[in-house]
């Protein structure tokens, strides 16, 4: 089992579309499967999300089973801990405080009305905001058309759960739209740019959204999140369902091959060493001999 602070994720790293803000009943954590976690969502009155582990450090209880948020924290339903949106335990009841007491949260943020949770390699924190208001920039100095970004709720479509991997889907929905071929963008790498006979038609923004050029000119945007090794989340942020797609007939293997930017599992940062160890390592470099606090 994955530990809330030594979280190596077999997925994509980065910023994902989780939910629509407007989805979330406000103070109330409801269940999120994402990531191949169980997460809770909510939202806080004043408009921000919190994404959370869903297993209370205390005894195990389920957040997203009645936990809620009260003004700047986060409540356990079973014994009332308290903690803060950064995770600390802020209230353990009638007892004192364990300082190992800390719940798990993930850098998350609402763009455009969409809620936004970055998953990070042992919980390293985002280096850039969510991709999508770039996006809507180049959506009207491309085409002079506005890109209206609405939540799922406004455009009456529920996110659907699709079989595959984000990198597949992806690379249907490229196939699907007509992009044979494609470049990561000159100013910005992290940006993928498929093309068509006749020019740019999608452009992959990080991990998991696209927006795609459609026949009539209304740019689309598409979130892809990874649920489980065997399927995603998909959203249509305009409201539009997207057919099935098998990526074929498209040489998309450059794509593919820039997508490998989003996998950190093969260069892992040190791993936080323990307070005990690191003290007898000094203590031993030191040659004292004597017996290391903590
Ligand atoms: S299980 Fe959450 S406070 Fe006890």
């Amino acid at each position: 089992m994955v530990g809330p602070q030594l979280h190596r994720p077999p997925f994509p790293v980065g910023w994902f579309a989780v939910a629509g803000v407007d989805e979330l009943p406000g103070g109330a954590l409801v269940p999120l499967a994402v990531f191949g976690q169980d997460l809770a969502v909510g939202r806080t009155p004043d408009g921000r999300a919190l994404v959370t582990h869903s297993v209370c450090p205390h005894l195990g209880a389920d957040l997203a089973a009645g936990g809620r948020i009260d003004d700047d924290e986060v409540v356990c339903p079973l014994h009332e801990w308290s903690f803060s949106h950064g995770g600390a335990c802020t209230s353990a009841a009638d007892g004192p405080i364990p300082k190992t007491a800390r719940l798990r949260v993930w850098p998350t943020e609402v763009v455009g009305g969409t809620v936004w949770a970055f998953n990070g390699r042992d919980g390293e924190p985002p280096t850039s905001p969510p991709p999508v208001l770039d996006d809507a920039v180049d959506a009207v100095a491309d085409t002079g058309v506005e890109t209206r970004y609405r939540t799922t709720a406004e455009a009456g479509y529920r996110p659907e759960i699709r079989p595959g991997h984000p990198e597949d889907v992806l690379a249907g929905i490229l196939a699907y739209i007509g992009a044979i071929d494609g470049a990561p963008c000159v100013d910005n790498p992290g940006t993928w740019v498929g093309t068509g006979p006749d020019g740019p038609r999608a452009r992959v923004r990080g991990p998991g959204t696209v927006v795609v050029r459609r026949p009539d000119g209304v740019d689309e945007v598409v979130h892809v999140t990874p649920v489980d090794g065997f399927s995603v989340m998909v959203r249509t942020v305009t409201g539009t369902q997207l057919p099935d797609v098998e990526p074929t007939g498209a040489d998309l293997s450059a794509f593919r091959a820039w997508y490998r930017r989003f996998d950190h599992s093969m260069t892992p940062g040190p791993l936080p060493a323990r307070s005990g160890r690191a003290a007898r390592r000094r203590a031993s470099a030191a040659g004292a001999g004597e017996t290391p606090a903590g």
